[in-house]
């Protein structure tokens, strides 16, 4: 892949080239660390339920949309939502361009903070520390300490400025091809390890088994942020990475694929963690709750318990830590190319904003477990705060905004159009449904319950 702000930009060499580079996006921390501990802490089978329903319905929708929407203009979300409704000039359109813009900015402090546990964890593995980072309590003190997670939060940062700004994005696109399907064989391994272990049998039950009781509202709410978290919807990603895709390239096809891959990961990333915990700790209210700490504490005691503990974790926190790596040049690739291309940087300029900003959030968010951890809302960290604005209230918002502009403003006829030039475009129908009706209506009522449920009216 090649780009470059403005008109000038380059193009993925074809399907297999934005295939990859998607899905290098997609899976991510939001698969291996996000989801597991979301399903978890909302009701197991009944959270993964309504996590496959969303995504065969408005997630299809969404991507397929969002990537079209990139390849239709050739822009990043601020000018493709202007261009795609004739370059009017309106507060609606340059609202919902930047919306998709931010979300990413505000993504981006944080998922480097995630990024740097994963070094610290690789770090302790190559050096054979097993048993001290399964040990109890160890990663609850290794998060509140002041300036050691800040330190490994730079290092991660540092990792990704590197690649951005080095262009080396060949070598990590490389490196992630190899890594990618032997994260999967590994995770396999693993789960499969978990899940024959004494007690396993009750978390696959748990997160196998929908319990219709653990439905409600926040359910939905929460498996749509985590929807739109893993696949990078509502993100601008898919719009930039859309604009860097042939004409010729199948968009149903192509996304289908990363949909795939993307479920994949997370569903193997549920079997190795869920019942590891319920082994380990026999899936005890306060275990299933322990929210972002989740796969730091459990995935340490399944590799403390196996042989060659030190090896395994070593290679699994390498491969999640390559995941991370490539998700994370994508947040930071949408947000240097909106700012190059509506604000007129360089490529340079806005890599090193996006530094700055990273620190200037993400250091908090690190603080937010030690000596700022009385600073909550409604029972989150700052981390959280963050997150939940982000994922769980701002990118359906974003989302929304989408399938207004393509449903209403625009209709959806002249997206079809384009979609159906490279593509057979077989779940037309569903496509339509999601973004004239379904996808709108579920947005607004997943927008309206999280903000009643930060403002502490409804139950997290
Ligand atoms: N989808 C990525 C993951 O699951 O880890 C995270 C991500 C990538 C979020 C790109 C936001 C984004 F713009």
């Amino acid at each position: 892949m090649s780009q470059q702000a403005g008109g000038d930009r380059g193009l993925f060499s074809g399907h297999f080239g934005f295939v990859i580079a998607a899905a290098a996006s997609a899976v991510g921390l939001g698969n291996i660390w996000r989801f597991p501990y979301l399903t978890a802490k909302y009701g197991g089978g009944i959270f993964l339920l309504v996590y496959l329903i969303l995504m065969l319905t408005f997630g299809y929708a969404l991507i397929v949309a969002e990537t079209s929407l990139g390849r239709s203009t050739r822009l990043s979300p601020v000018g493709a939502y202007r261009a795609y409704a004739g370059s009017k000039h309106s507060p609606f359109l340059s609202f919902g361009g930047w919306l998709n813009a931010i979300v990413p900015m505000l993504i981006f402090p944080y998922y480097c903070l995630i990024g740097g546990w994963i070094i610290k964890y690789l770090v302790e593995f190559s050096m054979g520390k097993v048993g001290i980072l399964a040990g109890d309590g160890y990663f609850g003190g290794f998060i509140s300490d002041t300036w050691e997670p800040v330190l490994w939060h730079l290092a991660f940062l540092g990792c990704t400025l590197a690649v951005i700004l080095k262009g080396v994005e060949k070598g990590v696109e490389k490196a992630s091809r190899v890594m990618m399907p032997l994260l999967l064989l590994l995770a396999a391994v693993v789960a499969v390890y978990s899940m024959t272990r004494p007690g396993a049998g009750a978390g696959i039950y748990y997160y196998l088994v929908p319990d219709f009781s653990k439905l409600s509202i926040m359910t939905v709410v929460v498996a749509c942020g985590q929807l739109f978290f893993s696949l990078s919807i509502g993100m601008g990603i898919l719009i930039t990475y859309g604009s860097y895709m042939k004409k010729d390239v199948d968009v149903e096809k192509a996304t289908n694929r990363i949909q795939i891959m993307d479920t994949l990961v997370a569903l193997l990333a549920g079997l190795m963690i869920i019942p590891a915990v319920f082994a380990f700790s026999g899936g005890e209210a306060e275990a299933l709750n322990a929210g972002p700490a989740l796969m730091f504490v459990t995935i340490p005691k399944v590799f403390n318990s196996m042989g060659f503990g030190g090896a395994i974790g070593t290679m699994f926190f390498l491969m999640v830590f390559f995941a991370a790596l490539t998700s994370n040049i994508s947040i930071m690739e949408a947000c240097v190319s909106t700012l190059s291309d509506e604000l007129h940087w360089s490529r340079r300029t806005s890599a090193l904003f996006m530094t700055f900003e990273a620190i200037a959030l993400g250091v908090p968010c690190s603080l937010g477990f030690g000596p700022w951890s009385f600073i909550s809302v409604a029972g989150m960290s700052i981390l959280d705060m963050m997150d939940f604005t982000a994922a769980t209230v701002l990118c359906p918002f974003a989302a929304l905004l989408t399938c207004l502009l393509i449903g209403r403003l625009v209709g959806i006829d002249k997206l079809a159009l384009d979609i159906k030039a490279s593509s057979a475009f077989r779940r037309e129908k569903i496509f339509r449904v999601c973004i004239a009706w379904l996808a709108p209506v579920i947005l607004l009522i997943v927008l309206v319950s999280s903000v009643a449920a930060a403002l502490g009216w409804i139950k997290m």
